[in-house]
């Protein structure tokens, strides 16, 4: 094991090729002798379609791996294939996707090989549409393109030029050499945390006010809840700790509810102690009503909310910070956003923090993209664009990744 990474530096990247039905599956064969030149082990997945296209003999000879046609095999097998598949690749690639296969990766349908195989798949995919300009352009195929994007997938645009139909513009498989860099990078990234401890926090905390009202605030929960399952995709062993939300648990992350700041912060304690990373992404409330009423206050009752300040869990945890541990903070503010991240930042002892701007419309609490600022190791500041809460995820362990493999390891 490289021990700063955590990646094993023998072994070949393991690429899943899904080949989809568009006439730009002819590359297909030259795709395949492009990633093996690189070193990668390929498996392709044939769709039914795009053997019209090339044939499985072809792909066979060049990856030298039977080619995967149906989710049943050729042949009656033991195991089941799909499982397989997905348990041996480091990354699920897509080149050419079809604009039906973008419709039905982003419907979870699972109704052929390729498309099951996605929907058990949760390392990193990437995705290369090629289609008519007419279909790229459609919503509907825009809407699927921005829902895998969403969801973490890597889009790689089509480029423009004359197309095979004879129509113009948008809708040509990108030039091969970038979707083998797309793949080897994924296949990277899907140990790059291998095995490391990574604990994160999400969501808002309540604060009972009597048995029934609580003080809160608007966080879903979701810029956590895509930090953590980007983190098991790469590897980690994931710990989320989380107050009150509406969201599923990510597949494979061991989950805390918690529900004041006080259980948050008796959790993020003890499971900070093992952790190599620790990202608080929670929007833990500021205050707590002094006491909370034992029977609910009537509204025919004079009532004042005596507040208390709540600890700061996270300088807390950066205080206790073990050697070669990152820490990530964020910040959410209404205002002078850059400078107070900066100064907050110094003053909670973190490695990174994450700005949002709160009143941005469309980004910050309960939105599904994210406007965000990073506030590097040494306090620079660093705008990103609107991008979805998995984008901003993926960017900010590229970072962490960045740190920890020049801190001395656990
Ligand atoms: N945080 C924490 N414990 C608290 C409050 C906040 O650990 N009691 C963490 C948040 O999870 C976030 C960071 O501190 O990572 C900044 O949160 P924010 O609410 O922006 O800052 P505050 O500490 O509340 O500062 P201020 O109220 O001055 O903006």
């Amino acid at each position: 094991m490289d021990a700063e990474s955590g990646a094993d530096p023998v072994r070949a990247p393991r690429i899943l090729l899904g080949v989809s039905g568009g006439i730009a599956a002819y590359k297909a064969a030259e795709l395949v002798r492009a990633l093996v030149r690189e070193g990668a082990e390929v498996q392709c997945i044939l769709t039914r379609r795009a053997e019209q296209f090339v044939t499985p003999l072809a792909l066979a000879t060049l990856s030298g791996r039977p080619v995967a046609r149906t989710e049943f095999g050729d042949e009656p097998a033991p195991t089941i294939l799909h499982i397989d598949l997905v348990r041996w690749a480091d990354a699920l690639v897509v080149a050419p996707a079809t604009g039906n296969v973008l419709a039905r990766f982003a419907r979870g349908l699972a109704d052929d090989l390729l498309s099951t195989v996605y929907l058990a798949f949760d390392g990193p995919v990437v995705v290369a549409p090629a289609m008519n300009p007419r279909m790229w352009d459609h919503e509907e195929t825009r809407e699927n393109v921005a829902r895998l994007g969403r969801r973490g997938v890597t889009v790689v645009p089509p480029g423009e030029g004359f197309l095979a139909c004879g129509d113009e513009g948008a809708g040509r498989l990108v030039p091969l050499e970038e979707i083998v860099a797309e793949a080897l990078a994924a296949a990277r990234r899907s140990s790059s945390l291998d095995g490391m401890h990574v604990v994160v926090s999400a969501g808002p905390t309540y604060e009972p006010i009597d048995p029934a009202r609580f003080v809160g605030n608007r966080s879903s929960g979701r810029m956590g809840f895509a930090i953590a399952a980007a983190a098991r995709a790469r590897g980690a062993q994931v710990t989320l700790v989380h107050g009150p939300v509406a969201l599923a648990p990510p597949w494979g992350v061991e989950t805390v509810p918690v529900r004041t700041a006080g259980e948050m912060r008796a959790a993020m304690r003890q499971a900070a102690r093992a952790a190599r990373v620790v990202v608080m992404a929670a929007a833990v409330a500021d205050h707590r009503p002094a006491a909370a009423a034992e029977r609910k206050i009537s509204r025919r009752e004079p009532y004042t909310l005596d507040l208390v300040p709540n600890p700061d869990i996270l300088a807390e945890l950066t205080a206790a910070r073990r050697a070669g541990q990152v820490i990530v903070g964020f910040a959410a503010e209404t205002h002078d956003v850059v400078e107070r991240a900066q100064a907050k930042k110094k003053r909670k002892g973190c490695d990174l923090l994450l700005a949002n701007d709160v009143s941005t419309p469309g980004s910050g609490f309960e939105a599904e993209d994210n406007r965000v600022t990073l506030i590097d190791e040494r306090g620079r500041a660093e705008p990103w664009p609107l991008m979805s809460k998995r984008q901003v995820a993926e960017r900010l362990l590229d970072r962490v990744e960045r740190l920890l493999a020049r801190g001395e390891g656990p």
